[in-house]
Order: structure tokens, then C-alpha cells, then sequence
């Protein structure tokens, strides 16, 4: 492990960049020249086990992009130029992008605060992040029924991943191209939209997302502990509420047979409709705690174990084996991500299931040490997948 350390290190720092007093990592220098919201927190996770001043920076750089709003966009272009070709995609905004990601921050600060117990560091920080946790809870969700929503697929992280398909009129199979055009179609409408989500949602693309809503969870319970330090006992209560709301209104409105599913808002009749496509996201709710002891138990002897679902010869595949949509190459809808690895090890954590958690970490190290710091990796051969030197294998130093 010493050696994969030191190999993540370098990898950090070879990403690493500076510019007008900021410091941030690229995700991969090969294709992504920019800062990514959720990559930092995880980036930030991943320093805390080098360098804990850096870990603050990179979060700092990411604050420092906050909208009026509180939103945080999924993408800051520092520098204009780069001399990669990946898209600087105009979401009606000249430095950064105006849709947000999966909100991680309040863990990352938390991860941060549990290396150093640094509390003026928590006293500068937390304004931001009551504030980008108010933008969610108010904005994403205008009818008020505690769970929030994504404007556009890229929002969740898991930009094609198939819980998107019905939203955007796709079929199953399709290639990355259709599916890049149909998100493409979908910024413009994003922009026409000027900042008004509800408006958004209404007209353009509206999904209530399985992962997105057990990450918010989390840091929601991280942000009621961050105001008892800062001795504020009623952002503290608040925020148990939400959590708890949260949590109820995800049982009301997505569980059904032990799983929780992504749903939509069917504008015809006005009823929300499950998605029911078997993907990863089935064991997110593990990471915030949201299942019960036996609904856990049942996803993972009947899904997460079973062969001709997610325990494939490499795991943890995106998309369930069984899936139309499964494509062992197909970006989100199947490879193997270490973010997600990461997730569900510590859910399953969580419930007590340590061996199945080591198998997956075990899985993890030796995808990587096999094929190195690839992008995905393929479910069924372990090859590597995407860009090279991708930091998210750094993650394994958490699991
Ligand atoms: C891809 C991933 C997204 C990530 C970004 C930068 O778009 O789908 O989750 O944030 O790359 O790594």
C-alpha cells in the first residue's frame, strides 16, 4: 500500500494547478482541463492523507466560483485556452458552467476537520455551504416534497448513464453520440432557462435521482454536526429535519419491493413515475443509511452478489448485467468507477458487511494495479478504460 501511496501522490501532483492564487486538481491532464465539482471533494478526500493545507485549498478554489445563489457549478475553466480537446461547452456562462453536481462539500470539509480539528477553517467555510445546501433544498425542489431534482443527466456525475434514457427519449441502445446531441440540445435549453430551475424542470428535463438525493442526505447529517461545533444549535436541529424529511419523503415517493428507484415528474397526469433500470444506484441509499437492516440485506444478496447482476468478474459494474442498456465499455452504463466503488464500500461498511467491502476493495486495488489510473475499467475483462492518469483511483486510500 506504501507504494500505491506514493503512486497516488504523484499522480496528485502532476495534476495539480495553480493559477491567480487558486490551486485546484485536473481530474486527468489528458482530457479534463478544468476544475469539476464533485472531483474536488473527492480530491480533497484523497489529500487529506498527504497534505491537509492542499485539501483546503482545492476546496477554497471551488467556493470561490459560488453563484450569487449559492450554486456551485460542476465546472470552473480557470484558464481560458487549454490545449486539450474536450468541449468548453457554453452553458450561457464565460468561466464556469451553470448546472452543479452531486454536493459532497459538507463531507470533504468534515473529512478535513477530522485530520486537523481546524475550526476557523469550519467558521470560513460554513457560510458557503449553508449557503449551496439552502440553493438545493429551495430551488431543486419547488414542490416542496423534500426530495431535489436534476436539471440535466450531467448534473448526477454519471452524464449517460441509463436512469436518464426515458427523460431525454432515448432507447436502451444508442451510441454516445445520439446521447452526447440529446444533453447538448438539452444545455441550450438549460441556458434559456436563466438560472430558473423550477422553470427548468418544468419544461425541459426533470429527475428526481436516487444517488443524488442519498449524497445530500449525508451532508445534510455532516452540516447539523459542523453547526454543533460552530455552537449553532438551530442550523444544527434544522438540519436533522431536513435529513429526516429527506429520508422519509425517498421512502414515500421511491422505494418500492426493498429498492429505491430515480423517479420523474409524468407533467401529463402529474404523478411521479419510478425508473426502474437496475444500476448502481440502488446501493447508494447504503451510504447515508436510508435502508433498513433487512431492505439492505435484500439489494445485497439479490442484486449486489448475484452473478447475472452486479457481481461480475470485475465489480462494481454501473448498470446491472441483465440490463438492455448494459455496455461493458459504455461510460456510465457499465464500467466499473472508483468513485462509485467507493460509495457503496462505505455503505456496506455502514451495515456491517466488511468482507464483501474488502472483496470490492480488493477488486478495486488490483483493477488498477492491472490496468493503472484509468477512467472505468471494462466489468467483464478488468481492462482500463477512458483517460490515463484519472485521480479517482486515489479514492482506494479511503475505502
Ligand atoms: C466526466 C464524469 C463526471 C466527472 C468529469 C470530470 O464527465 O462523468 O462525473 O465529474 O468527467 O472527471
Amino acid at each position: 500500500m506504501e507504494d500505491f501511496k506514493k503512486q497516488v501522490l504523484e499522480l496528485m501532483l502532476k495534476n495539480r494547478r495553480k493559477h491567480k492564487g487558486y490551486q485546484y486538481t485536473l481530474p486527468s491532464v489528458q482530457s479534463y482541463p478544468y476544475q469539476w465539482f464533485w472531483d474536488s471533494c473527492f480530491h480533497a478526500i484523497i489529500l487529506c492523507y498527504f497534505n491537509i493545507a492542499d485539501a483546503k485549498k482545492e476546496l477554497l478554489s471551488l467556493v470561490a466560483k459560488q453563484f450569487d445563489n449559492g450554486m456551485i457549478p460542476h465546472m470552473i475553466y480557470w484558464k481560458k485556452k487549454s490545449k486539450t480537446d474536450f468541449p468548453i461547452i457554453r452553458w450561457g456562462k464565460s468561466d464556469t458552467s451553470t448546472i452543479t453536481q452531486p454536493p459532497m462539500l459538507a463531507y470533504a470539509v468534515w473529512q478535513i476537520y477530522q485530520k486537523d480539528q481546524d475550526k476557523e477553517f469550519i467558521t470560513k467555510i460554513y457560510p458557503k455551504l449553508v449557503r449551496l445546501y439552502h440553493y438545493f433544498l429551495a430551488e431543486r425542489d419547488p414542490h416542496n416534497n423534500h426530495i431535489v431534482s436534476l436539471v440535466n443527466p450531467d448534473e448526477s456525475g454519471e452524464d449517460n448513464s441509463p436512469r436518464f434514457d426515458i427523460n431525454l427519449g432515448l432507447p436502451p441502445k444508442h451510441t454516445i453520440t445520439e446521447n452526447f446531441k440529446r444533453r447538448l440540445k438539452l444545455v441550450k435549453a438549460n441556458v434559456r432557462c436563466d438560472f430558473n430551475a423550477p422553470y427548468c424542470m418544468k419544461n425541459f428535463f426533470w429527475v428526481k435521482d436516487v444517488p443524488m438525493n442519498a449524497i445530500l442526505c449525508e451532508n445534510l447529517k455532516i452540516m447539523s454536526e459542523l453547526a454543533v461545533l460552530l455552537d449553532n444549535q438551530v442550523d444544527a436541529d434544522y438540519y436533522l429535519d431536513r435529513v429526516k424529511k429527506l429520508k422519509a419523503a425517498m421512502r414515500d415517493l421511491m422505494l418500492e419491493d426493498n429498492i429505491f428507484w430515480s423517479i420523474y415528474l409524468d407533467q401529463k397526469n402529474n404523478q411521479y413515475q419510478k425508473i426502474k433500470v437496475k444500476t448502481w444506484a440502488m446501493f447508494a441509499p447504503l451510504f447515508a443509511q436510508i435502508p433498513t437492516k433487512a431492505e439492505a440485506g435484500y439489494i445485497i444478496d439479490r442484486y449486489l452478489l448475484n452473478k447475472k447482476e452486479f457481481a461480475t468478474p470485475f465489480m462494481v459494474p454501473t448498470v446491472s448485467y441483465s440490463e438492455p442498456s448494459f455496455d461493458p465499455t459504455g461510460f456510465w452504463r457499465g464500467p466499473v468507477w472508483m468513485t462509485t466503488n467507493w460509495f457503496i464500500v462505505k455503505g456496506l461498511k455502514r451495515y456491517g458487511y466488511h468482507d464483501l467491502a474488502k472483496k470490492i476493495i480488493d477488486n478495486s486495488l488490483n483493477l488498477i494495479e492491472k490496468s493503472g489510473f484509468r477512467e472505468q475499467f471494462n466489468p467483464l475483462s478488468g481492462k482500463g478504460l477512458g483517460v490515463e492518469n484519472f485521480t479517482w483511483g486515489g479514492l482506494l486510500l479511503d475505502m
